[in-house]
Formats: structure tokens, C-alpha cells, sequence
């Protein structure tokens, strides 16, 4: 691999693109303006399209009748790097340690789609073109939902035509095994604020004549799940499309132990979850309730005798096919209506939402994708679905009418929204060879 990779790479990774906080926001346009001319300097045609939110890179080569049309996608957009002090080194100033790049996004997308780039650049250098018609989309909010591009897809659906989608933006089983991932899970969003009294109270004047909003909310919530793992929300589980046979039997003769690994890398002293699932079972197939997030009353340092007037929870929840997140954030809400405890009020406000997404990989274009991974990292290729979502996916099919093929380049460990992110460089290598095998296959691709 050329040295000026890696260089380019840690200029990538110095932008703080935090697509979530509008201080970031010159960060993004100043990154989508480095990929605009990045892309046009290896030879393709790129813009960069304003958007309400943050721009969008839209790059071609020049189109040919007659040829495949492929689009790849990506994000420039990162998320927040927080908690600062848990990284070893800071997050937007890329170090190379033990052949990993340690930086926020560096998997989580910029490693990914530079592979991708890089490998486009090495094949026009190569050859002078590309074996299909390229679109490139390069987004800057997907880690906060893609609100932007649905617009985008649809104003510009007429030039943005293509056969399938690439997007490297999930993960491997394991290192060094190439991995076709056919399905994603969807998310959908909501908050829960419980409120008793109309101010903060002196819990020893007021304690034990007004509800405790926190115990209220605590007590609401422990009725999500019952003590199996299972979601009580009534009618929850009604779409749920049991596994089949045969995905159980494929899942497990994967090559990995998903219970030893996930231990290993988080350190929970053991795995729970839904009673009746493997592992992979719980997180590829089965949908889950999350808090994500809780607040209320004091959290300062000592004590303070209070009763807070409010308490409030985040939620997600992971959807998987064929449930509807409309539907779902609807018996949410009348489940917590139903189990709210006395003394309060409650106010819910729903949050974003995206749909699962689950394809065949043994279409032509999944074939392709299998040869494609197969010469690229020399070994057999596993086929999994993901627990992660990935929204905009869905609406590939919807708006454009075409699948996606999920080439992810993510490792366990690659520390994805947390401290320490890091990308091998043995992936940005592998990623560069997948990009041109990939084209290559599609390009030849009965379908
Ligand atoms: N790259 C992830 C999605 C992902 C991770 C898919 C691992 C499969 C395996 C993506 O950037 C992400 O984090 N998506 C969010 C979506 C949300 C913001 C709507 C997610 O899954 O939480
Ligand atoms: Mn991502």
C-alpha cells in the first residue's frame, strides 16, 4: 500500500464531522469539500450538493451504455467523540499503533469508504476507467438519521438510475473472514418524561405525600421486559417473523463463538437476553427495547434531599422483519399509558425511525459480491445478517428500486461510537482489493 494512503487517510480523519452538534458544522463542509477534490483529482466527476442539513459528495465517471450502473455509498459524518478521557490518544488526530489507526470514524465510516475511494483510483490508474458507471454518494448525517437524502434520492432519481448499491458500512464475523451481510435490523425512537410535581420538593416536607417521578419512571419502565428477556408491550412480537430452519442451522456453522467473543470484548461478567435464542439469534432476528439514556433529580456529588419534579428515559427499539415502527412506538405508547403508576403525568415525544432491511444473497448481484469477498481476502465467505441499522438502505429499494449489497469492513473491536475507535490497515488493504473485485464481478453480473 502507498504511504501517501495512509497520509490521506489521517487528513480524513481530522475533521471533526460531528454531524450531531452545529458547532461541527464548517467541520463537515470543509470535509465534503476535501472528498469533492480528493474525487476529482483520481479522475471522476465530483460535486458537492448543498442540502438543509450537511452536504452530500456525488461523484460519477463518465456514464456508458451498455455497462452496469453501480452506486456506492457512504458517510463522512461521525459521531460524538465523548467520553474525551477514555481515549489513549485524541480522537481527531490519527495515530498508527500495532498496524490499527486509532481516531473517531476511522471504521465507522472513513476507513470503509476511503477503501473504496483508494480502490476506484487504483483501478482508473490501472485501466483509465472503471468497469461499470459509478455513482459515489458520500453523506453527511447518517448518524443522525439521513434526513437530507431521501429528498436528495428522489429530486435527482432519474440521473441516479443504477442496477445496485455497495455500501461498506457494517461488519465482519471476525478478522480476516469476508463477510456478506443480507439484512439489518430497523430502530425506531421515543422519550418518556414523567412529571409530579410542578417544581422541586424538600423530600423531608413533601416525601410521602407526592409520587417520587423517579420511582414512577423506574417502576414503568422495569414492565418493558418480563425477567426472560421477552417485551411485555402487548401485540409487540405479532410481526415478528419467526427464524426459519434453515438461517438457525447457517448461523451456526458460523466460524466464531459469538457468546466467547462479545464476553471477551465488552467484559460483562455474562451475556443476557431473550430466553430461547442463541446469541447471533438475539442479534440479528429477534427485536429488542432499549434505554438508552436516564435523567432526573440530583447528580451532583454528595446528597440532596429532593423529589425532582420530572424524570425522563430515551428509548429504541431495534425492529426486525416485519414489524412496522409506526406501529410499534403505537403500543409502546399504549403500554406505558396502561402501566403508568399513580401521582403523575407523562409525556411522550417519538424520535427518528428507520425500517429493517433483509435481501437474497444468492441473487446475481449477492453471487457477484460472495466471488468479489472471496478474491479479495483468499478465504470462504460468511453470510449474516446485521443487529445495526443502516435506514437509508431500505430507501434505496423504496425510491430507487434497487438492493444493496452489505460489504462491511467493521471489526468487533474497532470500537464504533465508543473511545478508542480503530480501523487495521490490514482492512483499508483488503477494502482497496474488494473495491476492484467487487466492480469487476458486478460488471460481469448476469443480472
Ligand atoms: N455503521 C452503523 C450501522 C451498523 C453498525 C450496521 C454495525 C451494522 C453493524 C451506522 O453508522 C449506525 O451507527 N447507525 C445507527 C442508525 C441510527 C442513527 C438511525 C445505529 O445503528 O444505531
Ligand atoms: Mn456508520
Amino acid at each position: 500500500m502507498r504511504d501517501s494512503y495512509l497520509d490521506e487517510f489521517f487528513t480524513f480523519l481530522r475533521f471533526a464531522s460531528i454531524s450531531t452538534d452545529d458547532t461541527y458544522k464548517e467541520k463537515l463542509v470543509e470535509c465534503a469539500h476535501w472528498l469533492v477534490e480528493k474525487l476529482n483529482r483520481i479522475g471522476l466527476q465530483a460535486q458537492l450538493v448543498s442540502t438543509p442539513g450537511h452536504p452530500i459528495v456525488w461523484a460519477k465517471n463518465k456514464h456508458q451504455p451498455g455497462r452496469k450502473t453501480v452506486m456506492i455509498y457512504g458517510h463522512y459524518d461521525v459521531q460524538p467523540p465523548d467520553p474525551l478521557e477514555l481515549w489513549d490518544s485524541p480522537p481527531f488526530d490519527p495515530v498508527l499503533r500495532n498496524g490499527y489507526v486509532y481516531a473517531r470514524g476511522s471504521t465507522d465510516n472513513k476507513g470503509q469508504i476511503l477503501s473504496h475511494i483508494l480502490g476506484i483510483q487504483e483501478t482508473i490508474a490501472e485501466k483509465g476507467d472503471l468497469p461499470v458507471n459509478l455513482h459515489l454518494i458520500i453523506e453527511g448525517e447518517e448518524e443522525i438519521g439521513s434526513g437530507s437524502l431521501p429528498g436528495f434520492l428522489k429530486k435527482h432519481r432519474d440521473s441516479l438510475g443504477c442496477d445496485i448499491v455497495v455500501v461498506s458500512d457494517t461488519g465482519m464475523i471476525a478478522r480476516g473472514v469476508p463477510t456478506l451481510s443480507y439484512g439489518l435490523r430497523g430502530v425506531t425512537a421515543c422519550e418518556v418524561k414523567v412529571t409530579a410535581a410542578k417544581m422541586d420538593l424538600h423530600s423531608g416536607v413533601f416525601g410521602g405525600a407526592v409520587a417520587n417521578p423517579i420511582t414512577a419512571l423506574a417502576r414503568l419502565l422495569a414492565t418493558l421486559h418480563d425477567a426472560n428477556g421477552h417485551i411485555a408491550i402487548e401485540g409487540f412480537y405479532d410481526d415478528v417473523k419467526p427464524l426459519e430452519d434453515w438461517e438457525r442451522d447457517a448461523w451456526k456453522k458460523l466460524p466464531v463463538d459469538a457468546d466467547k467473543l462479545i464476553l471477551d470484548e465488552t467484559k460483562a461478567p455474562a451475556l443476557f437476553g431473550e430466553k430461547g435464542y442463541s446469541t447471533f439469534e438475539r442479534l440479528w432476528a429477534r427485536p429488542t427495547a432499549e434505554l438508552n439514556g436516564i435523567g432526573g433529580g440530583y447528580q451532583g456529588q454528595g446528597t440532596k434531599t429532593v423529589i425532582a419534579s420530572h424524570a425522563m428515559a430515551k428509548l429504541t427499539f431495534r425492529l426486525v422483519p416485519n414489524q412496522e415502527g409506526d406501529k410499534v412506538l403505537k403500543l409502546a405508547h399504549k403500554h406505558f399509558e396502561k402501566h403508568l403508576p399513580p401521582g403523575v403525568t407523562m409525556e411522550i415525544t417519538d424520535g427518528h425511525s428507520g425500517p429493517w432491511y433483509l435481501t437474497d444473497p444468492h441473487s446475481a448481484f449477492g453471487e457477484a459480491a460472495q466471488h468479489a469477498l472471496k478474491e479479495a481476502f483468499g478465504t470462504e465467505v460468511a453470510l449474516i445478517r446485521e443487529g445495526g441499522s443502516i435506514p437509508i438502505v431500505s430507501q434505496f429499494r423504496d425510491i430507487l428500486g434497487v438492493e444493496t449489497l452489505l460489504l462491511g469492513l467493521a471489526l468487533h473491536d474497532c470500537r464504533a461510537h465508543s473511545p478508542n475507535e480503530n480501523f487495521p490497515l490490514e482492512n483499508l488493504q483488503n477494502g482497496i482489493k474488494m473495491n476492484q473485485a467487487i466492480l469487476q464481478e458486478i460488471g460481469r453480473a448476469r443480472s
